[in-house]
């Protein structure tokens, strides 16, 4: 079997969603398709599918056993932005406007509730003998994800967050998906549940870092990573550096911090502001800290795994892409 590389499982991810989308032309359907079209086609990492893939080779198995968890895990994660955009009011998603700008609210809905139903089709087209086991793990962490998100949205309007009901926050919102994407690898051929649940473990502490990664690049990615600088600045979310930062805070920081949250009229002064106090408190540093700790629970929970030397290292590699990524 060939070496496992970014290239060659993006590559067998976006060929698997292009032929799946052919069911679904543009145009037809009154244009329901036409925004989950666009947005599979303007970019997006495929690290969910990747995911589903590298857990099937590295079971020994042919990648293609996974093709329907990848295409399942995929589909979910990009009905998940389309309505976590609207949620967010997010302008930009992977460097071009989101659904709900670029056509409405009531499309960004629709069609991806026509999104997470594709999921669901995909999913279905799982070997009968191991679809019962995938669906379980899918509806599950579909159920999950609904509720982190609802902690997201209910945390803006608290000052009280803790780091813990963050971590569990994102655990929700973001592990439990890429968690699932490695379980459902190995249940599509046909794992032991022991293995699958080393391998939901090791990707819930990756989707940790992963999370921690992408709150990092919102503050300070810059342009490159394709999404509005500072959103979670400008919508108060409780971020692990936002939290750091308010536990560290002189009491005279703090006061400014205050003030700065219930000001919406100057956003760049706003950003400005929050990103600085942010370093001056070490925030990014302690995130960083932490994000390599989690790597490496992923890792620990791999080598449970007892791979071959290549996989183990291809994980290895995907741990370095999670923490180092700029997009
Ligand atoms: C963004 O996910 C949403 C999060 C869970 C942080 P990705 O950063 O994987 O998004 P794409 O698919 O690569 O654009
Ligand atoms: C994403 O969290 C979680 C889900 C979409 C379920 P974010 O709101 O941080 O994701 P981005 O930064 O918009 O991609
Ligand atoms: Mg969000
Ligand atoms: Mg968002
Ligand atoms: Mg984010």
């Amino acid at each position: 079997m060939e070496h496992p590389t970014l290239d060659r499982l993006k590559s067998e991810s976006n060929r698997t969603i292009a032929s799946f989308l052919d069911r679904y032309p543009v145009g037809s359907a009154d244009g329901l398709y036409d925004p989950v079209h666009y947005l599979m086609s303007i970019g997006g990492k495929r690290l969910r599918a990747v995911l589903a893939l590298s857990a099937a080779e590295a079971e020994g198995f042919e990648a293609s056993r996974a093709h329907p968890v990848a295409l399942a895990v995929e589909l979910f994660h990009n009905f998940t932005l389309m309505h976590d955009d609207i949620m967010d009011q997010a302008p930009k998603r992977r460097g071009n406007s989101t659904v709900h700008i670029k056509w409405d609210e009531n499309a960004a809905i629709l069609s991806g509730d026509a999104m997470y139903t594709m999921a669901q089709i995909a999913l279905a087209e799982t070997e009968a003998k191991n679809l019962h086991r995938a669906l379980k793990v899918f509806n599950q962490t579909a159920l999950e994800v609904c509720i982190g998100q609802q902690s997201d949205m209910a945390f803006e309007k608290r000052t009280d967050v803790t780091v813990e009901e963050y971590l569990e926050m994102i655990r929700l919102k973001t592990s439990v998906l890429v968690a699932a994407s490695l379980a459902m690898g190995a249940i599509s051929v046909g794992a032991s549940e022991e293995r699958v649940q080393l391998w939901y473990k090791a990707g819930e502490q990756l989707g940790l870092a992963f999370q921690m990664q992408d709150d990092l690049l919102d503050a300070f990615g810059g342009d490159a990573m394709g999404k509005q600088v500072g959103g979670d600045i400008l919508s108060n979310k409780k971020t692990f550096l936002r939290l750091f930062t308010w536990q560290q805070a002189s009491a005279e920081l703090l006061e400014d911090l205050k003030k700065w949250d219930a000001i919406q009229d100057q956003p760049e002064a706003k950003v400005d502001f929050v990103k600085n106090a942010m370093m001056e408190c070490g925030a990014d540093l302690a995130a960083r800290r932490s994000m390599k700790a989690y790597v490496e629970g992923a890792m620990s929970a791999i080598d449970s795994l007892q791979l071959s030397e290549s996989h183990r290292e291809w994980f290895g590699f995907l741990g370095g892409l999670v923490t180092q990524r700029t997009s």
